[in-house]
Parts: C-alpha cells; structure tokens; sequence
C-alpha cells in the first residue's frame, strides 16, 4: 500500500493511527542508534552477544556462495558479523543493504566502502520491505534474507504477511535469517520501553513519526498539545505474541489540515493517537508463538540459537 493511502486510512480509522514505519526516516535511525546506548535497552546487547556467539555455526549451516539481502538493515552493525565470516570463505560477498531512508543509507555505503573495500560488492535497496520483496524476487542467484530486529515492530496481522511474502521469494537452498524478542520478563520490558521522559532518545524515536508526517505530508501537528504515554499488554496466546502500545494523548480538542492528505483530522480531549497500526509494536514472543507464526507463513525453520532475550532462526520455505 502507499503511504499516504495508509496514512489517511489509519488517521480516519477509530482509534487513529499512523504506521510504525513512518518513524524512520534518518533522524529516527540516528535515534534508534542512540538507543542501543540505553543500559537497560536489553533488546540490542543481547541481539549482538547472540548473533557473534552463533555466527561461525550460522555460516556453516549455509550453502555459501550467496547473496546476502538485508532487509531493515539500519546501521548494518549486526550484519557486518555475518559478512566478515562470510568472508572467510569467499574473496568476495555481495550485500544489498535495504531500508527506507535513503540518505541513512547512502552514508551506510560509504562507511561500508570504508570498512570492506571491493570485496564487498554492495547494491543498495532504498524501498519498503514489500517493494524490496518483489525485486528480490527477481534474482536468480542463491539468496540469503536477513531480516534482524525487523519481525517484531510491526503489527501482528502485517507480520504474517511479510513472513509469507519472505517465504514466498525463497527457492532451492534459499534461506532467510530472522531474529525475535523472547524477553517474557514484564519489568524488564517496561523499564526498556516505557520510559517517557522526552529526552530519551526511545520517547524521541516513538514521536518521529509525527515529524515526518509534518514535513512530508504538510501537517503541523503540535506535539506539546500532547502527552506520550503507553502500556505492556502480554498475550500467551499461541497466535498471537505480548506486544508494547504507546500513544500520544491529546490534551485538548484540536483540529489539523493535512493538506497534502486532503484530509482534516480533530481529536477530542483525551482521545488517543496510536504512534502504530494494529494491536501494538515491540512485539515479544514465546516459542510456541514463533513456531505457529512461521509455520502459518510456510517456514520451515532448519535450525536455531538463542539466549536470555534473543532467538535467531534459520529458515527455508516449507515446498
Ligand atoms: C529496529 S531497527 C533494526 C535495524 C537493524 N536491522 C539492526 O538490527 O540493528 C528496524 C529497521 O527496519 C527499518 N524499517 C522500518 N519499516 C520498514 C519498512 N516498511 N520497510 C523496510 N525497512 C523498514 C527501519 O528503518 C530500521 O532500520
């Protein structure tokens, strides 16, 4: 869908919304990087030390030479564990970083020009995860998808539909690699998610979205007529998965004209602005959850590594 079709769907829609993607433009991953620094943002740490524990077993499970596609790379950091053991094995790997924001990426090539040199050939994907899958679709060569800390922001019905078109772009001994949240512990979530003062750089990244719709989409939403706010809601149901909601709260009644939407949104004192679509984002999940997820999606997972916080499973499509 594009994305004014979905931004105007979500902010008509009861309660409004605007789309989790809609945060990360370069600004909001400069505020996601700044994240990582967090001490009690578990979520990064415990991805990394599970991804460099695993990565020479990951690698050996692989049928290798491959591409390597990366879906929602960010700052590739978590990526660069698998190049450089790849790189133990070829002269050379291709890498086609893909994420939304262009001009982050851009200075991502640069930096991995830096680091790499010609021996990785990089091929750069600006587009959103369903336009990137269409294209990589296209490609004949033996692919491996790498989808890290992407899973888990979205919304659980859009979930399923990215793992099912991911499944679907998989053929022969094409194989994606996917990480999920497993961290049940509700205190230790709500201390990393729910920490609202404006300064942080989390209570920044959840509000970028509202500054982009500004700029892109000439709005000029007021945030300070606004109080960030949010709740931890588990679900141990199989098909489904705990998830973290965070809303802006107007603080009064007012009214904005999206010009370039063609649309004028009110909101009543008190009413809620969804900073996601669907039940929620920071989507946390039991194994049961995961293995009902991926096999609804036709992944068949080959194998699999995890810690405390972090689960990483290797998957083909299920023929
Ligand atoms: C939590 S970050 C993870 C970044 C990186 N993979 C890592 O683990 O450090 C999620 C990433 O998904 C990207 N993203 C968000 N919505 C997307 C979409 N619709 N299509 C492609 N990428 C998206 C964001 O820009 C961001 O880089």
């Amino acid at each position: 869908m594009d994305l004014a079709k979905e931004l105007k769907e979500g902010l008509c829609s009861r309660p409004k919304y605007i789309p989790v993607s809609l945060r990360y433009d370069h600004q909001g991953l400069q505020y996601d990087e700044q994240c990582f620094d967090l001490d009690e943002y578990y979520h990064y740490r415990a991805e990394e030390a599970l991804i460099k524990s695993s990565i020479k077993d990951v690698v050996s499970n692989l049928c290798i030479p491959c591409k390597v596609f990366d879906i929602g790379c960010g700052n590739t950091k978590k990526a660069q564990m698998l190049l450089n053991e790849l790189l133990q094995y070829q002269n050379t790997v291709e890498y086609a970083p893909i994420d939304v924001s262009k001009d982050f990426l851009n200075e991502v090539c640069d930096v991995l020009f830096q680091i790499y040199g010609d021996s990785l050939k990089v091929d750069p994907m600006s587009d959103d995860l369903f336009q990137a899958l269409s294209k990589i679709g296209n490609y004949r060569g033996r692919k491996a998808l790498l989808w890290i800390s992407g899973l888990q922001i979205f919304p659980k019905d859009t979930q399923l539909k990215m793992l099912s078109n991911i499944s679907s772009t998989l053929e022969g001994n094409d194989v994606c690699l996917i990480t999920a949240d497993i961290t049940q512990n509700k205190e230790v979530i709500e201390k990393a998610y729910l920490n609202f003062d404006e300064q942080r750089p989390n209570a920044k990244l959840y509000t970028n979205g509202i500054h982009v719709l500004n700029r892109e989409f000439e709005a000029n939403i007021d945030i300070s007529q606004f109080k960030l706010e949010g709740k931890y809601v588990e679900d141990k149901d199989v098909s489904s998965a705990s998830c973290v909601q965070v809303w802006l709260r107007s603080l009064c009644k007012q009214s904005y004209n999206i010009e370039k939407l063609g649309i004028t949104m009110t909101l009543e004192e008190g009413e809620k602005l969804m900073l996601h679509g669907g039940n929620g984002m920071s989507h946390k999940y039991t194994s049961n959850q995961l293995e009902y997820l991926f096999a609804k999606a036709h992944l068949r997972v080959l194998n699999k590594w995890e810690n405390e916080n972090s689960a990483l499973f290797l998957c083909k499509r299920e023929m």
